[in-house]
């Protein structure tokens, strides 16, 4: 397993460019399943879970051809596969988004049930109940769920919780449906409004993406058409946490910062210096060390899930306490004990991690248990006052693209240890700055 080395106490600064969203790709990447005509993306990311993506959609049959500027063409003219295996879906829950657009094209689906994962339970529920809702009829099989549509009907659709991957499954399904769905309670994530955009390219009829009550109209068909997905805001959101933590100087560049917006308000009472431009988002500490601050997770627009370990970390080298409240997942809080192992002081009550800054974080050997904990590590790494050997990091190399050579552009000490001892250069893999 590959490990990151991390040597700390050297405040970072410069220019960064964040790569495509993962939460945007997946989906939009997926969505080629509804037409015949071949989609193109661009500002794809250069992520694990994008190629398991890309490998899933081959294996349905779909043409897919990825050029060096990272921009995807998939034609699904020739889908003749319906089945996502336990494999993939165990390597990529979000293989459960192929049931929507399987089912509304070619009123068949057979999807491996996906366990839960470090973070949580990961039910489905909702997903099922909304395709039940537009026509969908569903078995269970040896841990496959066997999924029928004889042809997909509008409905009004009402999700008792607020779901991201649950809401863009009922989005894609609907635009092929015949007659209206109405989706209320829906996920208003920007992931969701770019996957909207591009249905919309692709000739969907779809309204009030964004906001918690989506209208779509069903067509008969959608074409082809290219799309280039946003930026990652919790790639964004990471550097910037970094560029305080470290009282640096750091500008993401390539950005929306109306993506950020919660987020930047809690750097901003961090005591960060926030700056914004079109298409970038720059923080400078000027050398001081940041104040606690308090977080509540929730829904977009607010606080997002995937940032809360990465403001945990902060607030574990800041002054004062602050308390960190998690309300999306009932288990995204494994980063605490490899942070206590590095000094930090934690004290857990339930759902809140009450955290009061020191000093300083001391290097040790930890292991990473989840895609946002491994990237809170690595945060911790940078501002710890020894050396920190991060474990199983596969776990980063699913949502950051490059995460030692970005930081090491931006002044960080890290390089990637591979499995054989070897210590990776500044590879080719690092797309221009
Ligand atoms: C998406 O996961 C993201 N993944 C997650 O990012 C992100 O943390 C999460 O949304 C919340 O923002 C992708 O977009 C690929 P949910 P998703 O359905 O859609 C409950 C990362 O780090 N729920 O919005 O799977 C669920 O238990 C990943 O990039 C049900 O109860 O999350 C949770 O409490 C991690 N029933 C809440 O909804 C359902 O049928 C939100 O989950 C579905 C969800």
């Amino acid at each position: 397993m590959d490990q990151l080395i991390v040597k700390g106490g050297y405040p970072l600064h410069g220019n960064v460019r964040i790569s495509g969203a993962k939460n945007s790709g997946l989906p939009i990447l997926i969505a080629s399943l509804l037409s015949e005509y071949p989609l193109r993306v661009s500002n794809i990311p250069h992520l694990q879970d994008v190629t398991t993506a890309l490998d899933l959609l081959g294996r349905l049959g779909a043409k897919v051809e990825l050029d060096e500027s990272m921009t995807v063409e998939v034609n699904a003219r020739r889908v003749t596969n319906f089945r996502a295996t336990y494999e993939i879906v165990e390597t990529m829950r979000a293989s459960i988004l192929v049931l929507g657009p399987l089912l509304a094209r070619f009123g068949q689906a057979q999807v491996s049930m996906p366990g839960g994962c470090a973070i949580g339970s990961r039910p489905i529920g909702l997903h099922i109940a909304g395709l039940k809702a537009l026509g969908a009829k569903f078995d269970m099989e040896d841990g496959y769920i066997q999924a029928t549509a004889h042809k997909l009907h509008g409905a009004h659709i009402f999700m008792d919780v607020v779901s991201v991957t649950g809401t863009e499954n009922l989005m894609m399904a609907a635009t092929l449906a015949k007659g209206t769905t109405v989706i209320e309670n829906a996920a208003q994530e920007p992931e969701v409004v770019d996957l909207a955009d591009c249905l919309n390219g692709m000739g969907a009829c779809i309204e009030g993406a964004g906001t918690s009550k989506i209208i779509i109209d069903g067509v008969d068909e959608l074409h082809g058409h290219s799309h280039t997905i946003i930026a990652d805001r919790i790639e964004a959101g990471t550097y910037l946490v970094a560029g305080a933590a470290t009282g640096g100087d750091v500008r993401v560049r390539d950005v929306q910062p109306e993506n950020l917006v919660a987020v930047l308000e809690k750097l901003n009472d961090s005591g960060a210096h926030i700056s914004t431009g079109r298409d970038w988002v720059q923080l400078n500490m000027n050398g001081r060390r940041p104040k606690s601050v308090n977080v509540r997770t929730a829904p977009f627009p607010g606080f997002p899930t995937d940032m809360q370990a990465q403001v945990l970390m902060l607030n574990s080298i800041a002054s004062g306490t602050g308390s960190i409240t998690e309300t999306i997942f009932e288990n995204r809080f494994q980063h605490v004990q490899e942070l206590q192992r590095m000094g930090a002081n934690i004290a857990m009550n339930g759902s809140t991690a009450f955290v009061t800054g020191v000093d300083g974080l001391k290097g040790a050997r930890v292991t990473a248990t989840d895609l946002r904990a491994s990237a809170c590590l690595a945060l911790a790494g940078l501002v710890a006052t020894s050396q920190t050997v991060i474990q199983k990091i596969h776990h980063i190399d699913r949502g950051y693209n490059c995460i030692e050579e970005k930081l090491s552009q931006l002044g960080a000490h890290i390089t990637r240890v591979h499995d054989s001892g070897t210590t990776a250069s500044f590879s080719s893999l690092y797309e221009a700055v």
